[in-house]
């Protein structure tokens, strides 16, 4: 196998799909490694998770920088000391500078609790509950300095209940979440799928194994 890709996940918070990714990579086949899990709030208990795990963590206080250019230049070097190939945003709730954004192009990844492009930013699931959408999901996309509108790599689709409330949809999407993100970091790490002006590019281009029939109905028929 060529070599394994040398990726930095990086969080704010409770981590689960940081957690999903570790867990993925622990195959002996998946084409990447968690070399990096860095949070930008020292307190995130997903830090303390990738800690116990003995995963290489690091925190980096936004609060501790005079400027955003400076938070940047930090997270950079080390960057480039780690030997970092890939970057995988998760739950990491901090905009980036164009420039940073720029130099990650295409080696940068997300993960957003909505179909993209519908219901960007925060609130995605009050966002889909008050447009009366009967499917929501998530999206799995490269990052570009526009937030939430980069190539979109994957998607995955779940029914929203008559009954949901922002929490119960968003466990739902959530353990769509930890599936779709590893299955897509993969893709990429693989350069099975890479980004390109034009926007994504397939390398591998036989979908002949996809369900064609496998749709979600909401309301089932
Ligand atoms: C996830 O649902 C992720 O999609 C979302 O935050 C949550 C983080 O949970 N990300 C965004 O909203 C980014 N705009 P986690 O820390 O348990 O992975």
């Amino acid at each position: 196998m060529t070599e394994k890709k040398r990726v930095a996940v990086l969080i704010s918070g409770r981590g689960s799909n940081m957690q999903a990714l570790v867990e993925a990579a622990r195959a002996p086949d998946y084409p990447a490694e968690i070399a990096l899990v860095i949070s930008n709030r020292p307190e995130a208990p997903g830090l303390a998770w990738a800690k116990d795990q003995g995963l290489h963590t690091l925190a980096l206080d936004h609060n501790l920088y005079e400027s955003r250019e400076h938070f940047e230049g930090q997270l950079q070097s080390v960057l480039g000391l780690a030997k970092i190939d890939l970057i995988a945003l998760a739950g990491f709730m901090r905009l980036m500078t164009a420039d940073f954004v720029n130099r990650w192009q295409g080696r940068m990844i997300n993960i957003h609790p909505s179909l993209l492009p519908a219901f960007k930013g925060l609130d995605t699931h009050e966002q889909a509950l008050a447009a009366g959408v009967r499917i929501s999901g998530c999206t799995v996309h490269f990052v570009v300095p526009e937030m939430d509108a980069g190539p979109i790599i994957g998607q995955a689709a779940v029914p929203v209940l008559p009954a949901d409330t922002p929490e119960t949809l968003a466990g739902r999407v959530l353990a769509a979440e930890h599936r779709l993100y590893p299955a897509m970091m993969a893709v990429v790490a693989r350069g099975q799928a890479h980004m390109a002006e034009t926007g994504l590019v397939w390398q591998r281009t036989d979908f002949s194994n996809i369900n064609q029939a496998e749709a979600v109905f909401s309301p089932p028929l």
